[in-house]
C-alpha cells in the first residue's frame, strides 16, 4: 500500500456534538495563533471534514466549533436576524462580495448567497476577523446586530458582512452542506 492509500484509509469524518457549552468557546477576543504548534499532517487530514449536531442550537444563538484548526460560528438566526440581513441595500456594503466558498468567487453578497438554507435560518461562518484574525463576539455584537471584533473595532451584521472599522471582507463562509435534517457536514 502507497503512503497517500495509506492516509486515505485512516481519513474519516467525525462528529462533533455540540453543546450549548461549546457557544462559550469563542467569547474572547483571543487572537487565533497563526502557526499551530502541533504537527498538523495527522490531524488536519483526520479533519478535513466534520459533522456537526445542531438538533441543540436554539434560535437566536449560534454554537463555536473547531475544523480545521480555526473556530467556525453555526448560528441559528431569528426572523428578525433573517429580515434585518434580507433588507441591506448591496450599495451599503464595503464587500459586495458573498465570499462563500460554496460558490463562484464572483457572486455578490446578497444574504441569500451567504446562508445555508433557503428559509435563510442557518449561517455558518468561519469565525476569524478578516482584518487580522481575531476571533468577533457575537450574539448580536456590535452596532449592526450580528458580530464584533474588539481587536481593531470591526462590525458585521446578521449576515456576517463588514459593516463598519478595518476589515476589508466579509467573514468566509466555509464548504458546508446539511448531511441530514439536524447535522451540518463541514468540508
Ligand atoms: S482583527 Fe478584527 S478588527 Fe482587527
Amino acid at each position: 500500500m502507497s503512503h497517500a492509500e495509506d492516509h486515505e484509509g485512516t481519513r474519516r469524518d467525525f462528529l462533533y456534538y455540540a453543546t450549548a457549552g461549546a457557544g462559550a468557546v469563542a467569547t474572547g477576543a483571543a487572537v487565533w495563533p497563526l502557526v499551530n504548534q502541533m504537527n498538523p499532517s495527522a490531524d488536519v487530514q483526520a479533519l478535513s471534514s466534520i459533522r456537526v449536531d445542531i438538533s441543540g442550537v436554539e434560535s437566536g444563538t449560534q454554537i463555536t466549533v473547531q475544523w480545521l484548526g480555526k473556530p467556525v460560528f453555526l448560528r441559528r438566526r431569528t426572523e428578525e436576524e433573517i429580515a434585518e440581513a434580507q433588507g441591506v441595500e448591496m450599495s451599503e456594503l464595503i464587500d459586495p462580495l458573498a465570499r462563500n466558498f460554496n460558490l463562484d468567487a464572483s457572486t455578490d453578497a446578497e444574504d441569500a448567497n451567504r446562508a445555508l438554507d433557503e428559509s435563510g435560518e442557518w449561517l455558518v461562518m468561519m469565525g476569524v476577523c478578516t482584518h487580522l484574525g481575531c476571533v468577533p463576539l457575537g450574539d448580536g455584537a456590535g452596532d449592526y446586530g450580528g458580530w464584533f471584533c474588539p481587536c481593531h473595532g470591526s462590525h458585521y451584521d446578521t449576515s456576517g458582512r463588514i459593516r463598519r472599522g478595518p476589515a476589508p471582507e466579509n467573514l468566509h463562509v466555509p464548504v458546508a452542506a446539511f448531511a441530514d435534517e439536524t447535522t451540518i457536514k463541514l468540508g
